[in-house]
């Protein structure tokens, strides 16, 4: 167990650089699967379920050098096919692998990822893609098996635009016979980096970013060299830290196109965005008006944000409404914010916040990684001392966060 100190009500000013997306770079890392010879993926970040990955990557059998932020992905001739129980349970993202292995392979074994920390999360669009595209799936002693002879190019229509699905079946038919379309895709930037790295690789897939993908299969891939892009939802969360706190804070790079709904929602709250290139700065007195939001697939506000901005609205000027239209629960971090003193009442899926003049500092614990996103800002806003109780959360997707908000001048550090 982690315990971060933070002394609230400190003005930040400073650059805050941003890391590669994790969002993209798991994908990249299965991508690299299906292809034998040595990947090479720039920008990675420092984050644990970056190192996840690589154990199951380890595991099917890939040689794996992680310098500075360089992954070199050494992928065999011959590779396992199975996602053991204890990374998948670590990770959800594992279960992009199955797509990879079962284009390469027409075999992969995957444990079931068992309840998760914001609701429900079943895989029933994945599997439903990969028997349109060919393959037998059953599930026995909780791992799903999916065997094919030869994967075949079908017209898919997603019944939701789910994130993993849609980059799951683009991996597999990549390596189908004959062409595939995806209706009602995800439009997520991550999709279009999934494309572009597997265009590199040879696939020919055109439209991700659009609602329809189509993917012309092709026989073998090679391997590629990729930088991954800037992450949109850490760019995100340290725009949300500099409304909070007060003060000017610089985030580069970042793909400001990528984060338009949030600046729509800060500046709508008064607060200044300017945009310049790769940079974004917020400037913040730390006096906002209440928005109203609701999470929704891209381009819409992402749900990855939701518990941050709500943070940010527990101090706001007037009352907003926020609606979580994604996940089931997402609202885990809302009791521990009422002990800081926020004012909340959920129903449901949607939650309304009562702007409080001040927030005080307490003892809080993380319950999931954006949740506790949401408890660090929280406590950059909070009147005296905040403790963040993290048994590992927030290390799965933030590189350095400590480091970050200290460099802008944060009162922030670990505690023994
Ligand atoms: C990805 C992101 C996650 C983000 C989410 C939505 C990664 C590693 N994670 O997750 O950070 O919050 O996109 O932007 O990229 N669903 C089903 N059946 C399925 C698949 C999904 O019912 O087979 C539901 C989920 O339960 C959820 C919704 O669809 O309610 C969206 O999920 P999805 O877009 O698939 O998210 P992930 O790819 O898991």
């Amino acid at each position: 167990m982690r315990r971060i100190r933070i002394n609230g009500r400190r003005q930040l000013k400073g650059l805050i650089p941003i890391s590669g997306a994790k969002n993209a770079v798991l994908k990249l890392m299965a991508a690299a699967l299906m292809a034998p010879g040595e990947s090479v993926i720039h920008n990675v970040p420092h984050i644990q379920d970056v190192f996840t990955m690589v154990d199951l990557l380890k595991t099917l059998g890939v040689g794996v050098q992680f310098e500075e932020n360089t992954l070199r992905l050494a992928v065999g001739e011959q590779i396992g096919e199975e996602a053991p129980h204890e990374l998948v349970r670590k990770m959800r993202a594992s279960i992009q692998v199955m797509g990879p292995l079962l284009g390469r392979l027409g075999r992969v074994r995957v444990s079931l990822p068992g309840g998760c920390a914001i609701g429900e999360r079943p895989i029933d669009f994945h599997l439903k893609g990969f028997k349109q595209l060919g393959a037998q799936i059953r599930e026995e002693h909780g791992y799903i098996y999916a065997e094919v002879k030869e994967l075949r190019g079908v017209d898919i229509q997603l019944d939701y635009p789910s994130v993993g699905a849609t980059e799951n079946l683009m991996m597999a038919a990549a390596l189908a016979k004959g062409t595939t379309q995806i209706r009602n895709a995800a439009r997520e930037p991550e999709i279009i980096e999934v494309q572009n790295f597997l265009n590199q690789m040879g696939a020919r897939i055109r439209g991700a970013g659009t609602d329809v993908i189509r993917i012309d299969g092709v026989e073998t891939l090679h391997p590629a060299e990729h930088t991954v892009i800037p992450d949109r939802i850490e760019a995100g969360t340290y725009m949300v830290a500099g409304a909070i706190a007060g003060g000017e804070v610089t985030l580069q790079p970042v793909i400001p196109q990528h984060v338009s709904s949030l600046i729509a929602k800060l500046e709508e709250a008064g607060i200044e965005v300017s945009v310049e290139d790769d940079k974004i700065t917020v400037y913040s007195t730390g006096s906002y008006r209440a928005v109203n939001f609701q999470s929704l697939p891209y381009p819409g506000f992402p749900t990855d944000l939701l518990p941050q901005v709500m943070a940010m609205m527990t101090l706001a000027k007037g009352t907003s409404v926020i609606r979580e239209t994604v996940y089931t629960n997402r609202y885990k971090h809302v009791s521990e914010l009422r002990r800081m003193g926020a004012n909340i009442i959920l129903a449901d899926r949607s939650a309304v916040v009562q702007g409080v003049s001040a927030l005080s500092g307490a003892e809080v614990v993380v319950p999931d990684l954006r949740a506790g996103a949401a408890l660090v800002l929280a406590g950059l806003g909070a009147h005296g001392t905040t403790i963040v109780e993290d048994d590992g959360h927030l290390d799965r997707g933030y590189d350095n966060l400590v480091g970050k908000l200290q460099g802008v001048g944060a009162e922030i550090g670990f505690l023994e």
